[in-house]
C-alpha cells in the first residue's frame, strides 16, 4: 500500500503528466511495489513538464529549422606557436596561467556523463583502457596529468567530474576501487547530470523503458553547465577561491587537463568562455566550425555550414572557415553562474537527434524493438554558450600534441588510432631531447612508446634535472618511460 506521502505525491504526479498529454505515464502505477512507484515518481519530479511540453512542440511535432545567421566570418585565431609579435604575450600568458593554477584557482573539469554507445564499452567511459603499453583508463590518463601539475606548480588542482545517474555509482566505484588514481579522495568531486526522456517521434508522448521507468538519457553535454550550478560544484569553487575552469572531455588520453598557456591567454583577455581549435584536415571534417556571428564567436556544426562555405579557399589555399572545435575550452566560474541566474533561466539551445530506442508499449505492456528510427532525443551542446559571452578568444592546438580521441570500437577516432597517435607524440618528445628513434617509410614510428605524464605532461619536462633517457629506441620493442 502507498504511504501517505506517496498518495499525494501520486495525485500531483497525475495532475502534472494529465495537464500535458502525459497521462500513460502512470498507466502501470497500479500495478508496481512501493519501491517501483517511488523511482517512477523521483524521474517524473526531475522533470520540468511545462517546459518539456513547449520542447515538445517546438522540437519533435515541428522541426526546428537551422537558420544561416547572415553574417559568418571566419574566427581569428591565438596560433599555436607565437608570432614574433605574440611572443611575449604568450610569455605572460604562460606566467600568468601558472600563476592562477599556483594560487588555486583553476579546476579541472571533465564531462563524463556521455553513454558511450559507439564504443561499445559497459562502463563508463573513463575506466576504458586507452594507453598503447600500460593500458591506463582514461581517467587515470587525467589523473596522472594532474598529479604532475600538483608536482610541478605545488599546488592540487581540484577535479569535478559530471557523471549521469546511469553511470554515475559505477563512475564512484571505479575511484574508490582504484585508490582514487593517486589522488586525494576528496580532490574529486563527482556530480550526476539531468536527463531527459526520449520522445515518440509521432505521437509527441514521452516513451517509457519499463513499467517504473521513463526512457532517459543524458541531456547533453550542455546541461554541465546547468549541472555544475544545481549540483552546488559552482558554489563549492567560489568558496575555495577557484575563478577558472578548465573543461575538457572524458575520450581523449592526450588532452592537457589544465595548459597554463591556454588559461593564461583566456584571463589575460578577460573571457567569459574560451576554446581549443584545431586546423580542419579536410573541409567535411566531422568537426564543429568556429565562426564568427555578429561579431560573436559561434560553433556551426559541420553538417549546417553549407558546401560553398565549407570548400572556400584562402588565396594560399588555406580554407577559409579551418577552425574545428575539439571540445577543449576555459570558463570563468562567474560565466557559468550568471548562465543560470539570468532573468528567464538557463537557455541553451535544444538540439534534436532522431533515434531508435527500446520502450515499452504502454497499452500491451510489451517492449517494442524498433528497426527504424522512433524517438527524438533532446540535448544541449556546451559551445552554444560562446555566443553568450561578451568575449571569447580561440586558441589553435597540434593535433599530433593534444588530440587522440577513443570513439569508435574501430577504424577513425578508435582505441587502435588513439594508440598510434600517443606513440606518435611520445617519439616526437623523444627526438625533441635527442633520443634517435627508428621510423618506416611512411615516418611512423616503428615501435610502441608510451611515456607515463608522472613523467612528462610537455616536451621540456623530459630534458629536465635527472631525466634518463635512452640513446635509441630499438625497432619492433616496447617502451614504457
Ligand atoms: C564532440 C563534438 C564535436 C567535437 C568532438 C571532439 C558535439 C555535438 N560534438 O563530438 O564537435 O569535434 O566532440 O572530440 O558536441 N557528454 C556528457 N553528457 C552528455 C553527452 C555527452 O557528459 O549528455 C560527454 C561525453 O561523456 C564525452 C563528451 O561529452 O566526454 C562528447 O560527447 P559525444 O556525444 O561523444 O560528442 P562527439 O560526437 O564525440
Amino acid at each position: 500500500m502507498p504511504t501517505a506521502s506517496t498518495t499525494d505525491r501520486l495525485s500531483q504526479a497525475r495532475e502534472t503528466l494529465g495537464s500535458v498529454g502525459q497521462g500513460h505515464v502512470l498507466s502501470f502505477v497500479d500495478q508496481l511495489d512501493e519501491a517501483a512507484t517511488e523511482r517512477l515518481l523521483s524521474e517524473v519530479e526531475a522533470i520540468d513538464w511545462n517546459r518539456l511540453a513547449k520542447l515538445i512542440e517546438s522540437h519533435v511535432k515541428h522541426k526546428p529549422e537551422f537558420k544561416l545567421p547572415e553574417s559568418i566570418e571566419p574566427v581569428p585565431t591565438y596560433p599555436s606557436t607565437p608570432t614574433a609579435e605574440l611572443k611575449d604575450k604568450y610569455k605572460k600568458s604562460r606566467e600568468l596561467g601558472e600563476q592562477l593554477i599556483r594560487e588555486g584557482k583553476v579546476a579541472a573539469f571533465t564531462v563524463a556523463g556521455g553513454q558511450g554507445t559507439r564504443l561499445g564499452w559497459p562502463g563508463p567511459k573513463g575506466a576504458y583502457p586507452a594507453t598503447p603499453i600500460r593500458k591506463l583508463p582514461l581517467f587515470a590518463c587525467m589523473a596522472e596529468y594532474l598529479r604532475k601539475v600538483e608536482k610541478k606548480y605545488g599546488t592540487a588542482c581540484r577535479w569535478y567530474i559530471m557523471t549521469s545517474p546511469a553511470n554515475d555509482a559505477d563512475t564512484r566505484a571505479f575511484f574508490k576501487d582504484h585508490g582514487y588514481l593517486g589522488l586525494a579522495p576528496d580532490q574529486v568531486v563527482f556530480f550526476p547530470q539531468g536527463m531527459l526522456p526520449a520522445i515518440d517521434t509521432t505521437t509527441g508522448k514521452v516513451l517509457m523503458a519499463s513499467q517504473s521507468g521513463l526512457a532517459l538519457s543524458p541531456n547533453g553535454h550542455g546541461g554541465s553547465l546547468q549541472a555544475l550550478y544545481a549540483s552546488g560544484a559552482i558554489d563549492d569553487m567560489k568558496q575555495r577561491g577557484i575563478e577558472q575552469i578548465s573543461y575538457t572531455q572524458v575520450d581523449n588520453p592526450l588532452v592537457k587537463v589544465i595548459d597554463p598557456v591556454f588559461i593564461g591567454l583566456h584571463a589575460m583577455d578577460n573571457c567569459g568562455m574560451s576554446s581549443k581549435m584545431l586546423p580542419k584536415a579536410f573541409p567535411k571534417e566531422k568537426l564543429g566550425n568556429f565562426c564568427l556571428v555578429d561579431g560573436r564567436v559561434t560553433v556551426i556544426e559541420y553538417s549546417d555550414l553549407p558546401d560553398e562555405l565549407t570548400e572556400q579557399r584562402l588565396d594560399n589555399g588555406q580554407l577559409r572557415f579551418n577552425a574545428g572545435s575539439i571540445a577543449i575550452h576555459m570558463m570563468r566560474v562567474d560565466f557559468v553562474e550568471s548562465l543560470n541566474t539570468a532573468p528567464g533561466g538557463f537557455a541553451l539551445p535544444y538540439h534534436r537527434a532522431e533515434k531508435k530506442v527500446t520502450c515499452l508499449d504502454t497499452t500491451t505492456g510489451k517492449l517494442i524493438e524498433p528497426q527504424s528510427p522512433n524517438a527524438v532525443k533532446l540535448e544541449t551542446f556546451v559551445f552554444d554558450a560562446l555566443p553568450l559571452c561578451e568575449r571569447s578568444i580561440v586558441y589553435e592546438t597540434q593535433r599530433e600534441e593534444e588530440f587522440a580521441p577513443i570513439k569508435n570500437a574501430t577504424g577513425v577516432d578508435s582505441p587502435e588510432t588513439s594508440a598510434q597517435l600517443q606513440t606518435q607524440r611520445a617519439a616526437k618528445w623523444l627526438e625533441r631531447c635527442g633520443v634517435a628513434v627508428p621510423r618506416d617509410e611512411q615516418g611512423d614510428p616503428q615501435a610502441v612508446i608510451e611515456i607515463s605524464q608522472l613523467k612528462a605532461i610537455e616536451p621540456d619536462d623530459l630534458s629536465g634535472n635527472g631525466a634518463s633517457l635512452p640513446a635509441s629506441i630499438e625497432a619492433g620493442t616496447e617502451v614504457l618511460l
